[in-house]
């Protein structure tokens, strides 16, 4: 691989031990990839930290790269945490795991990352079209290739770390055109008015599927806002491991397509079959996978507050950078039966502990993973979801 000055030296050791471990495990990658040289990121965001689901071998490697003097180089954020980081005795987290939990975000923060503890990054900052990012969270990843045009492979927690170390991502796969060209196409047309009904998240987990690792595009889509372009996006990166899914009148680029590629047509029956699998029985709702903005808060809070409140149990997660940026809508949302907790999520806290075993839920990705650890989970559009919440029926 063709190095320069910096990363020879980087490699050799002259910035120290830790700056030496991450470029040489940067390297070691970009060869295994093939790739023929690295490229500077300006933002790196780092996934795998909560305690949950890194233990104690997560938690010593921090500790030890933090004490060996690692700092990132570039502006770093990281995933959600296994709890609140504040309010965590309400979520039913035991001493143990939470005096854990804040030595990760303590050998985080030694390091220079913010700790954003949210995996929406792209809602607190800017990012250009042709950025070079090294973001690990694969709703972020999809987000940051595929609507804001920005270019990132789908790292590993570690390695995005060590990336924000060195400040360089191997210049390989989504980095480069060749690796952005889409060699699949997902036709929608005949389950758009489905999907508009509020399952693009549906639809997503079925493109996941379908795609495999292929960067796809997907075509006949309704409009989409934001917030449909997360769930989507994040139930791609559930069932599937690509990192870019081109939209057309969403994606800033055009897509560039292969010549030959697959077109394969979605219909009604697939998407039944995707609500089908996540028809567990709920006791309760969790919002925020991946996590709320602040607009959907408003307006999820305002919906329940029209309909008389929620009558079972809902929490909505949300990223730190909003506390204390809400005004009254924590304690309205409260008002209205539902609970906001920051910094973490429903997939990576321990939700059994304050909201039972039987879950409802608008995300896919949080249908998939909740499954996996033997939640009963329900599958709703959100509109479903909260008159499922506040006691049944349409908005009045
Ligand atoms: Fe985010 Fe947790 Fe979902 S990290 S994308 S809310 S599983």
């Amino acid at each position: 691989m063709e190095l320069t000055s910096y990363e020879e030296k980087a490699l050799d050791g002259e910035y120290g031990e830790a700056v030496r471990l991450a470029m040489r495990a940067v390297v070691k990658v970009g060869e295994a990839l093939g790739a023929e040289r690295l490229v500077p990121v300006t933002w790196a965001h780092v996934s795998g930290i909560s305690y949950k689901n890194i233990g104690d071998a997560g938690l010593e490697f921090l500790e030890e790269l933090a004490a060996k003097g690692a700092r990132v180089s570039v502006r770093t954020t990281v995933n959600p945490a296994g709890m609140d980081m504040e309010h965590w005795r309400e979520m039913g987290v035991d001493e143990g795991f939470a005096e854990k939990q804040a030595r990760v975000v303590k050998a985080l923060i030694s390091m220079g990352v913010e700790a954003a503890l949210t995996c929406t990054p792209y809602l607190y900052g800017k990012v250009g079209l042709g950025e070079h990012l090294a973001w690990a969270e694969s709703n972020a990843v999809l987000y940051a290739n595929s609507i804001l045009g920005a270019r990132t492979n789908r790292e590993g927690g570690p390695l995005a770390l060590f990336e924000a170390i060195v400040g360089r991502a191997p210049y390989v796969g989504l980095h480069t055109d060749e690796g952005r060209r889409a060699s699949l196409v997902v036709d929608f047309e005949d389950v758009r008015d489905l999907v508009a009904q509020g399952y693009h998240q549906a639809a997503g987990y079925l493109l996941g599927r379908i795609a495999g690792k292929r960067v796809a595009v997907a075509k006949g889509l309704p409009p989409m806002g934001s917030w449909e372009a997360k769930l989507f996006l994040a139930a791609v990166g559930a069932s599937g491991g690509t990192g870019l899914v081109y939209i057309p009148g969403v994606s800033p680029e055009e897509p560039r397509i292969v010549e030959g590629a697959e077109e394969v047509p979605v219909d009604k029956r697939d998407m039944e079959e995707v609500l089908e699998y996540f028809n567990g029985k709920p006791e309760a709702a969790a919002l925020g996978c991946p996590h709320l903005s602040s607009r959907e808060l408003e307006d999820i809070v305002s919906y329940i507050e029209r309909r008389g409140g929620a009558r079972r149990p809902l929490v909505l997660f949300t990223a730190r950078a909003l506390k204390g940026r809400l005004g009254d809508l924590e304690k309205r949302a409260e008002k209205a039966g539902a609970r906001i907790f920051y910094d973490t999520c429903m997939v990576v806290s321990p939700l059994r502990s304050f909201l039972g075993s039987g879950v409802a839920v608008d995300s896919a990705k949080a249908a998939y993973y909740l499954s996996a650890q033997g939640y009963a989970v329900k599958l709703m559009s959100r509109r479903e979801l909260l008159d499922y919440v506040t006691g049944g029926g349409g908005e009045d």
